[in-house]
Protein backbone atom coordinates (compact mmCIF):
# COMPACT_ATOMS: atom_id res chain seq x y z
CA UNK A 1 0.00 0.00 0.00
CA UNK A 2 2.34 2.70 -1.59
CA UNK A 3 2.15 5.96 -2.89
CA UNK A 4 4.15 7.36 -5.37
CA UNK A 5 4.47 11.27 -5.43
CA UNK A 6 6.70 13.24 -8.40
CA UNK A 7 7.73 16.84 -6.75
CA UNK A 8 7.35 20.00 -7.85
CA UNK A 9 10.42 22.64 -8.78
CA UNK A 10 11.76 22.72 -5.43
CA UNK A 11 12.07 19.17 -4.54
CA UNK A 12 13.32 19.61 -1.08
CA UNK A 13 10.09 21.67 0.04
CA UNK A 14 7.78 18.84 -1.82
CA UNK A 15 9.87 15.95 0.31
CA UNK A 16 10.05 18.06 3.65
CA UNK A 17 6.13 18.65 3.88
CA UNK A 18 5.60 15.06 3.30
CA UNK A 19 8.17 14.11 6.03
CA UNK A 20 6.04 16.91 8.25
CA UNK A 21 2.71 15.04 7.44
CA UNK A 22 3.73 11.28 7.38
CA UNK A 23 6.84 10.94 9.39
CA UNK A 24 10.41 10.33 7.94
CA UNK A 25 9.84 6.79 8.54
CA UNK A 26 6.62 5.87 6.12
CA UNK A 27 8.99 7.74 3.88
CA UNK A 28 11.68 6.88 1.11
CA UNK A 29 13.05 9.71 -1.39
CA UNK A 30 13.41 8.15 -4.94
CA UNK A 31 15.96 9.78 -7.41
CA UNK A 32 15.90 13.77 -7.30
CA UNK A 33 12.04 13.88 -8.20
CA UNK A 34 10.13 11.22 -6.55
CA UNK A 35 9.22 9.86 -3.28
CA UNK A 36 7.20 6.81 -2.09
CA UNK A 37 5.26 7.07 0.25
CA UNK A 38 4.17 4.05 2.79
CA UNK A 39 0.51 5.35 3.06
CA UNK A 40 -2.60 3.77 2.08
CA UNK A 41 -2.77 5.68 -1.72
CA UNK A 42 -6.86 6.37 -1.05
CA UNK A 43 -5.91 7.66 2.23
CA UNK A 44 -3.69 10.16 0.63
CA UNK A 45 -4.64 13.73 0.79
CA UNK A 46 -2.98 14.66 -3.06
CA UNK A 47 -5.17 18.05 -3.11
CA UNK A 48 -3.73 19.20 0.08
CA UNK A 49 -0.10 18.46 -0.87
CA UNK A 50 1.46 21.78 -2.67
CA UNK A 51 4.95 20.56 -3.30
CA UNK A 52 4.15 17.15 -5.20
CA UNK A 53 2.81 17.96 -8.66
CA UNK A 54 1.84 14.22 -9.62
CA UNK A 55 0.20 10.90 -7.74
CA UNK A 56 1.18 7.68 -9.29
CA UNK A 57 0.74 4.27 -8.54
CA UNK A 58 3.84 2.13 -8.50
CA UNK A 59 4.25 -0.52 -11.20
CA UNK A 60 7.00 -1.90 -10.80
CA UNK A 61 11.50 -1.67 -10.28
CA UNK A 62 13.63 -2.53 -13.08
CA UNK A 63 17.21 -2.98 -11.99
CA UNK A 64 18.63 -1.26 -15.07
CA UNK A 65 18.74 2.11 -15.98
CA UNK A 66 19.32 1.27 -19.83
CA UNK A 67 17.09 3.07 -21.46
CA UNK A 68 17.06 -0.04 -24.42
CA UNK A 69 16.24 -2.75 -21.59
CA UNK A 70 13.57 -0.63 -20.46
CA UNK A 71 11.94 -0.32 -23.64
CA UNK A 72 12.02 -3.84 -24.37
CA UNK A 73 10.24 -4.57 -21.14
CA UNK A 74 7.73 -2.27 -22.17
CA UNK A 75 7.48 -3.35 -24.83
CA UNK A 76 6.68 -7.17 -23.51
CA UNK A 77 4.46 -6.02 -20.89
CA UNK A 78 2.54 -3.43 -22.65
CA UNK A 79 -0.15 -4.74 -24.71
CA UNK A 80 -1.22 -7.08 -22.36
CA UNK A 81 -1.63 -4.38 -19.37
CA UNK A 82 -3.31 -2.46 -22.43
CA UNK A 83 -6.13 -5.08 -22.63
CA UNK A 84 -7.41 -4.33 -18.87
CA UNK A 85 -8.25 -0.83 -19.70
CA UNK A 86 -11.78 -0.12 -20.96
CA UNK A 87 -12.43 0.15 -24.83
CA UNK A 88 -12.20 2.85 -26.79
CA UNK A 89 -8.63 4.93 -27.99
CA UNK A 90 -6.05 4.58 -25.68
CA UNK A 91 -4.05 8.20 -24.80
CA UNK A 92 -0.58 7.84 -23.82
CA UNK A 93 2.18 9.46 -22.89
CA UNK A 94 5.68 8.97 -21.36
CA UNK A 95 7.54 11.25 -18.69
CA UNK A 96 10.91 10.39 -18.28
CA UNK A 97 12.55 11.87 -14.39
CA UNK A 98 16.09 11.74 -14.04
CA UNK A 99 17.67 10.26 -17.67
CA UNK A 100 19.51 11.86 -20.23
CA UNK A 101 17.31 10.46 -23.46
CA UNK A 102 16.77 13.18 -25.95
CA UNK A 103 13.34 13.94 -27.25
CA UNK A 104 13.49 11.74 -30.43
CA UNK A 105 14.58 8.94 -28.18
CA UNK A 106 11.82 9.57 -25.98
CA UNK A 107 9.40 9.82 -28.69
CA UNK A 108 10.91 6.46 -30.56
CA UNK A 109 10.10 4.46 -27.68
CA UNK A 110 6.46 6.14 -27.61
CA UNK A 111 5.81 5.04 -31.09
CA UNK A 112 7.13 1.04 -31.00
CA UNK A 113 5.01 1.46 -27.86
CA UNK A 114 2.06 2.26 -30.25
CA UNK A 115 2.98 0.27 -32.99
CA UNK A 116 2.85 -3.08 -30.34
CA UNK A 117 -0.76 -2.21 -29.11
CA UNK A 118 -2.38 -1.21 -31.91
CA UNK A 119 -1.10 -4.44 -33.08
CA UNK A 120 -3.97 -5.79 -30.37
CA UNK A 121 -6.35 -4.09 -32.42
CA UNK A 122 -6.41 -0.94 -29.64
CA UNK A 123 -6.07 2.63 -31.71
CA UNK A 124 -3.40 5.04 -29.65
CA UNK A 125 -2.79 8.67 -29.79
CA UNK A 126 0.58 9.54 -28.31
CA UNK A 127 0.98 12.47 -26.54
CA UNK A 128 4.48 14.24 -27.85
CA UNK A 129 6.91 15.39 -25.40
CA UNK A 130 7.75 19.41 -25.46
CA UNK A 131 10.46 18.29 -22.63
CA UNK A 132 11.28 14.76 -20.80
CA UNK A 133 8.44 14.78 -18.79
CA UNK A 134 4.79 16.10 -19.35
CA UNK A 135 3.39 18.89 -17.61
CA UNK A 136 0.77 18.90 -15.51
CA UNK A 137 -1.41 21.16 -17.85
CA UNK A 138 -0.23 18.44 -20.66
CA UNK A 139 -1.80 15.38 -18.79
CA UNK A 140 -5.01 17.10 -18.09
CA UNK A 141 -5.86 18.71 -21.50
CA UNK A 142 -4.75 14.91 -22.99
CA UNK A 143 -6.58 13.16 -20.32
CA UNK A 144 -4.04 11.28 -19.15
CA UNK A 145 -5.58 10.31 -15.84
CA UNK A 146 -9.00 9.22 -17.48
CA UNK A 147 -10.49 5.45 -18.33
CA UNK A 148 -8.32 5.24 -21.39
CA UNK A 149 -4.99 7.94 -20.29
CA UNK A 150 -2.21 5.84 -19.46
CA UNK A 151 1.45 8.37 -18.39
CA UNK A 152 3.71 6.49 -18.14
CA UNK A 153 6.29 7.68 -15.58
CA UNK A 154 10.16 6.43 -14.95
CA UNK A 155 12.29 7.65 -12.11
CA UNK A 156 15.84 6.66 -12.33
CA UNK A 157 16.76 5.71 -8.89
CA UNK A 158 20.37 5.28 -8.44
CA UNK A 159 20.60 1.58 -10.65
CA UNK A 160 17.28 1.54 -10.49
CA UNK A 161 14.12 2.52 -12.38
CA UNK A 162 11.00 2.77 -10.88
CA UNK A 163 7.87 3.00 -13.27
CA UNK A 164 4.94 4.01 -12.33
CA UNK A 165 1.34 5.17 -13.56
CA UNK A 166 -0.38 9.02 -13.29
CA UNK A 167 -3.31 8.76 -11.18
CA UNK A 168 -4.11 12.41 -10.44
CA UNK A 169 -2.08 15.85 -11.34
CA UNK A 170 -1.71 18.92 -9.16
CA UNK A 171 -5.14 20.78 -10.55
CA UNK A 172 -3.65 23.88 -11.45
CA UNK A 173 -6.14 25.87 -12.49
CA UNK A 174 -7.96 25.66 -9.57
CA UNK A 175 -4.67 26.96 -8.03
CA UNK A 176 -4.68 29.26 -10.75
CA UNK A 177 -8.02 30.78 -10.00
CA UNK A 178 -7.35 31.28 -6.32
CA UNK A 179 -4.51 32.90 -7.22
CA UNK A 180 -5.26 35.36 -9.72
CA UNK A 181 -9.12 35.57 -9.35
CA UNK A 182 -9.20 36.86 -5.82
CA UNK A 183 -11.00 40.33 -5.38
CA UNK A 184 -8.15 41.94 -3.54
CA UNK A 185 -4.50 41.37 -4.34
CA UNK A 186 -1.40 43.49 -3.97
CA UNK A 187 1.94 43.61 -5.46
CA UNK A 188 3.60 45.34 -2.17
CA UNK A 189 3.07 42.54 0.51
CA UNK A 190 3.78 39.87 -2.20
CA UNK A 191 2.41 37.26 -3.76
CA UNK A 192 2.30 34.03 -1.98
CA UNK A 193 1.07 31.40 -3.92
CA UNK A 194 -1.34 29.05 -3.20
CA UNK A 195 0.55 25.97 -3.11
CA UNK A 196 4.03 27.63 -1.15
CA UNK A 197 1.08 28.12 1.24
CA UNK A 198 -0.28 24.79 1.56
CA UNK A 199 3.31 23.63 1.84
CA UNK A 200 3.69 26.40 4.62
CA UNK A 201 0.63 24.92 5.90
CA UNK A 202 1.72 21.36 6.41
CA UNK A 203 5.20 21.73 7.98
CA UNK A 204 3.06 23.85 10.50
CA UNK A 205 0.43 21.12 11.23
CA UNK A 206 3.17 18.18 11.94
CA UNK A 207 1.37 14.52 11.79
CA UNK A 208 -2.00 14.30 10.12
CA UNK A 209 -4.59 13.12 12.10
CA UNK A 210 -5.42 9.70 9.77
CA UNK A 211 -8.50 8.76 11.48
CA UNK A 212 -10.06 12.16 10.90
CA UNK A 213 -9.36 11.90 6.67
CA UNK A 214 -11.88 10.34 4.34
CA UNK A 215 -10.78 7.63 2.04
CA UNK A 216 -10.51 9.46 -1.93
CA UNK A 217 -11.78 6.15 -2.71
CA UNK A 218 -14.78 6.53 -1.82
CA UNK A 219 -15.89 9.75 -3.78
CA UNK A 220 -17.49 8.89 -7.20
CA UNK A 221 -14.79 9.88 -9.92
CA UNK A 222 -14.80 13.60 -10.89
CA UNK A 223 -16.66 14.64 -7.90
CA UNK A 224 -14.91 16.79 -5.21
CA UNK A 225 -12.68 15.44 -2.76
CA UNK A 226 -15.26 16.73 0.42
CA UNK A 227 -13.61 19.29 2.91
CA UNK A 228 -13.22 17.35 6.21
CA UNK A 229 -12.65 19.42 8.95
CA UNK A 230 -9.96 18.88 11.34
CA UNK A 231 -10.45 20.13 14.23
CA UNK A 232 -7.78 22.00 14.61
CA UNK A 233 -6.90 25.88 14.38
CA UNK A 234 -4.10 27.78 12.45
CA UNK A 235 -3.00 30.88 13.16
CA UNK A 236 -1.67 33.73 11.15
CA UNK A 237 -0.41 36.64 12.22
CA UNK A 238 1.19 38.21 9.24
CA UNK A 239 -1.97 37.47 7.18
CA UNK A 240 -2.14 40.18 4.51
CA UNK A 241 -4.42 39.77 1.86
CA UNK A 242 -5.49 36.22 3.34
CA UNK A 243 -3.79 33.38 0.60
CA UNK A 244 -2.34 31.25 3.59
CA UNK A 245 -5.75 31.96 5.82
CA UNK A 246 -7.40 31.16 1.82
CA UNK A 247 -5.59 27.42 1.90
CA UNK A 248 -5.75 26.65 5.46
CA UNK A 249 -9.41 26.80 5.49
CA UNK A 250 -9.90 24.55 1.91
CA UNK A 251 -7.40 21.86 4.10
CA UNK A 252 -10.30 21.88 7.32
CA UNK A 253 -8.52 24.01 9.59
CA UNK A 254 -10.34 26.93 11.61
CA UNK A 255 -8.26 30.03 11.32
CA UNK A 256 -7.64 32.95 13.22
CA UNK A 257 -5.80 35.78 10.75
CA UNK A 258 -4.07 39.13 12.30
CA UNK A 259 -2.20 42.15 10.44
CA UNK A 260 -0.91 45.46 11.54
CA UNK A 261 -2.87 47.16 8.85
CA UNK A 262 -6.53 47.41 9.16
CA UNK A 263 -6.64 47.62 4.57
CA UNK A 264 -5.17 43.94 4.79
CA UNK A 265 -7.79 42.93 6.99
CA UNK A 266 -10.22 44.11 5.11
CA UNK A 267 -8.48 42.39 2.31
CA UNK A 268 -8.47 39.39 3.93
CA UNK A 269 -12.46 39.54 4.96
CA UNK A 270 -13.31 40.33 1.03
CA UNK A 271 -11.09 37.14 -0.30
CA UNK A 272 -12.12 34.69 2.19
CA UNK A 273 -16.10 35.48 1.37
CA UNK A 274 -15.05 35.47 -2.52
CA UNK A 275 -13.43 31.93 -1.59
CA UNK A 276 -16.67 31.03 0.62
CA UNK A 277 -18.71 31.51 -2.44
CA UNK A 278 -16.32 29.87 -4.67
CA UNK A 279 -16.05 26.71 -2.45
CA UNK A 280 -19.45 26.75 -1.15
CA UNK A 281 -18.12 27.29 2.13
CA UNK A 282 -20.87 27.87 5.31
CA UNK A 283 -20.92 31.38 6.08
CA UNK A 284 -18.10 32.43 9.24
CA UNK A 285 -17.74 35.71 10.27
CA UNK A 286 -14.01 34.29 10.23
CA UNK A 287 -11.74 35.64 13.62
CA UNK A 288 -9.90 38.40 11.54
CA UNK A 289 -7.78 41.59 13.70
CA UNK A 290 -5.53 44.60 13.56
CA UNK A 291 -2.93 43.86 15.49
CA UNK A 292 1.04 44.25 16.15
CA UNK A 293 2.44 40.49 16.35
CA UNK A 294 5.21 42.29 18.10
CA UNK A 295 3.00 43.48 21.07
CA UNK A 296 -0.95 41.70 20.75
CA UNK A 297 -2.21 38.75 22.61
CA UNK A 298 -4.08 36.32 21.01
CA UNK A 299 -4.82 33.71 24.11
CA UNK A 300 -8.77 34.94 23.62
CA UNK A 301 -8.57 33.25 19.83
CA UNK A 302 -7.34 29.78 20.52
CA UNK A 303 -5.00 27.90 18.41
CA UNK A 304 -3.21 25.09 17.40
CA UNK A 305 0.02 25.94 15.66
CA UNK A 306 1.21 29.17 13.79
CA UNK A 307 1.88 29.04 10.09
CA UNK A 308 2.41 32.38 8.51
CA UNK A 309 4.61 34.59 5.21
CA UNK A 310 6.15 37.08 8.35
CA UNK A 311 7.26 40.64 6.93
CA UNK A 312 9.40 40.24 4.52
CA UNK A 313 10.79 44.09 4.23
CA UNK A 314 11.41 45.69 0.85
CA UNK A 315 10.59 44.33 -2.49
CA UNK A 316 13.88 44.62 -4.08
CA UNK A 317 13.79 43.85 -8.44
CA UNK A 318 17.34 45.17 -8.34
CA UNK A 319 20.55 43.93 -5.88
CA UNK A 320 20.48 46.66 -3.20
CA UNK A 321 23.40 48.62 -1.96
CA UNK A 322 24.99 47.04 1.27
CA UNK A 323 23.58 49.69 2.98
CA UNK A 324 20.46 49.32 2.33
CA UNK A 325 20.49 45.50 2.51
CA UNK A 326 21.68 45.80 5.86
CA UNK A 327 19.20 47.91 7.15
CA UNK A 328 16.41 45.89 5.72
CA UNK A 329 17.88 42.77 6.91
CA UNK A 330 17.68 44.70 10.51
CA UNK A 331 14.14 45.66 9.96
CA UNK A 332 13.07 42.05 9.70
CA UNK A 333 14.95 40.87 11.93
CA UNK A 334 13.78 43.04 14.85
CA UNK A 335 9.87 42.74 14.30
CA UNK A 336 10.27 38.77 13.51
CA UNK A 337 12.38 38.25 16.61
CA UNK A 338 9.95 40.85 18.69
CA UNK A 339 7.17 38.56 16.99
CA UNK A 340 8.78 35.74 18.60
CA UNK A 341 9.27 36.99 21.65
CA UNK A 342 5.43 38.14 22.07
CA UNK A 343 4.11 34.80 21.27
CA UNK A 344 6.65 32.76 22.91
CA UNK A 345 5.01 34.04 26.27
CA UNK A 346 1.61 32.91 25.37
CA UNK A 347 2.22 29.09 24.06
CA UNK A 348 2.58 25.94 25.26
CA UNK A 349 5.84 23.77 25.31
CA UNK A 350 5.37 22.03 21.78
CA UNK A 351 3.36 24.19 19.85
CA UNK A 352 4.64 24.46 15.79
CA UNK A 353 5.54 27.45 13.89
CA UNK A 354 6.16 27.30 10.58
CA UNK A 355 7.42 30.28 9.16
CA UNK A 356 8.31 32.01 5.59
CA UNK A 357 11.09 34.00 6.22
CA UNK A 358 13.16 36.55 3.70
CA UNK A 359 16.58 35.57 2.96
CA UNK A 360 18.64 37.70 0.05
CA UNK A 361 20.34 36.76 -2.53
CA UNK A 362 23.25 38.53 -2.60
CA UNK A 363 25.17 36.45 -5.37
CA UNK A 364 24.01 33.71 -7.56
CA UNK A 365 22.58 30.60 -5.38
CA UNK A 366 24.29 32.89 -2.75
CA UNK A 367 22.28 33.70 0.36
CA UNK A 368 22.03 36.52 3.38
CA UNK A 369 19.75 35.17 6.31
CA UNK A 370 18.02 36.76 9.01
CA UNK A 371 20.31 36.84 12.02
CA UNK A 372 17.85 35.48 14.55
CA UNK A 373 18.14 32.05 12.68
CA UNK A 374 20.98 31.62 15.04
CA UNK A 375 19.84 32.40 18.47
CA UNK A 376 16.42 30.41 17.84
CA UNK A 377 17.33 28.74 21.08
CA UNK A 378 17.88 31.62 23.47
CA UNK A 379 14.46 32.80 21.38
CA UNK A 380 12.82 29.90 23.43
CA UNK A 381 12.73 27.86 20.36
CA UNK A 382 13.89 24.49 18.50
CA UNK A 383 14.45 24.17 14.87
CA UNK A 384 12.60 21.00 13.88
CA UNK A 385 14.88 18.63 12.19
CA UNK A 386 14.18 16.80 8.58
CA UNK A 387 15.85 14.01 8.35
CA UNK A 388 14.98 13.44 4.54
CA UNK A 389 16.07 17.19 4.01
CA UNK A 390 18.39 19.58 5.08
CA UNK A 391 17.93 23.25 6.16
CA UNK A 392 19.75 24.82 3.43
CA UNK A 393 17.45 23.44 0.92
CA UNK A 394 14.02 24.99 2.40
CA UNK A 395 14.55 27.90 0.58
CA UNK A 396 11.98 29.14 -1.89
CA UNK A 397 13.44 31.43 -4.90
CA UNK A 398 12.95 32.08 -7.95
CA UNK A 399 16.80 31.66 -10.20
CA UNK A 400 16.11 35.74 -10.57
CA UNK A 401 15.16 36.72 -7.26
CA UNK A 402 16.43 38.76 -4.77
CA UNK A 403 14.26 38.38 -1.53
CA UNK A 404 13.65 34.33 -0.95
CA UNK A 405 11.46 32.77 1.24
CA UNK A 406 13.23 30.65 4.23
CA UNK A 407 10.83 27.92 5.50
CA UNK A 408 11.60 27.71 9.45
CA UNK A 409 10.17 25.10 11.01
CA UNK A 410 10.24 25.45 15.13
CA UNK A 411 8.69 24.45 18.03
CA UNK A 412 8.30 26.24 21.69
CA UNK A 413 11.15 24.57 23.97
C1 LIG B 1 4.70 39.31 3.26
S1 LIG B 1 3.23 40.01 3.83
C2 LIG B 1 2.18 38.61 4.02
C3 LIG B 1 1.29 38.45 2.84
C4 LIG B 1 0.26 37.39 2.99
N1 LIG B 1 0.83 36.07 3.02
C5 LIG B 1 -0.82 37.49 1.93
O1 LIG B 1 -1.43 36.47 1.65
O2 LIG B 1 -1.07 38.55 1.40
C6 LIG B 1 3.61 40.51 5.45
C7 LIG B 1 2.48 41.18 6.20
O3 LIG B 1 2.95 41.50 7.48
C8 LIG B 1 2.31 42.67 7.92
N2 LIG B 1 3.09 43.23 9.03
C9 LIG B 1 4.24 43.91 9.01
N3 LIG B 1 4.63 44.21 10.26
C10 LIG B 1 3.73 43.65 11.11
C11 LIG B 1 3.57 43.60 12.51
N4 LIG B 1 4.44 44.19 13.32
N5 LIG B 1 2.50 42.96 13.00
C12 LIG B 1 1.60 42.38 12.19
N6 LIG B 1 1.69 42.40 10.85
C13 LIG B 1 2.74 43.02 10.32
C14 LIG B 1 2.20 43.53 6.67
O4 LIG B 1 1.13 44.44 6.78
C15 LIG B 1 1.96 42.47 5.58
O5 LIG B 1 0.60 42.33 5.31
Amino acid sequence: MQSLLVLGRQPALGLAELESLYGADKLKAVGKHAAIVDVDPCMLAFDRLGGSVKFCRLLTTLDTTDWRKIEKFLLEVSPEHSQKMPEGKMQLGLSLYGFNENLKRIEATGLNLKKAIRATGRSVRLIPNKAAELNAAQVIHNKLTGPTGWELVFIRDGDKTVIAQTVKVQDIEAYTRRDRERPKRDAKVGMLPPKLAQVIVNLGAGKLPGDKLESICDIPAGQPIPRKLLGQTVLDPFCGTGVLLQEALLMGYDIVGTDLESRMIDYSKVNLEWLGELYDLPAQDYPLAVADATAYDWRQTPFDFVAAEAYLGRPFTARPDPQTLAQTIADCNLIIKKFLNNLGGQIEFGTRLSLAVPAWQVRNGEFKYLPLIDSLSDLGYNRVIFERVQDKDLLYYREDQIVARQLLVITRK
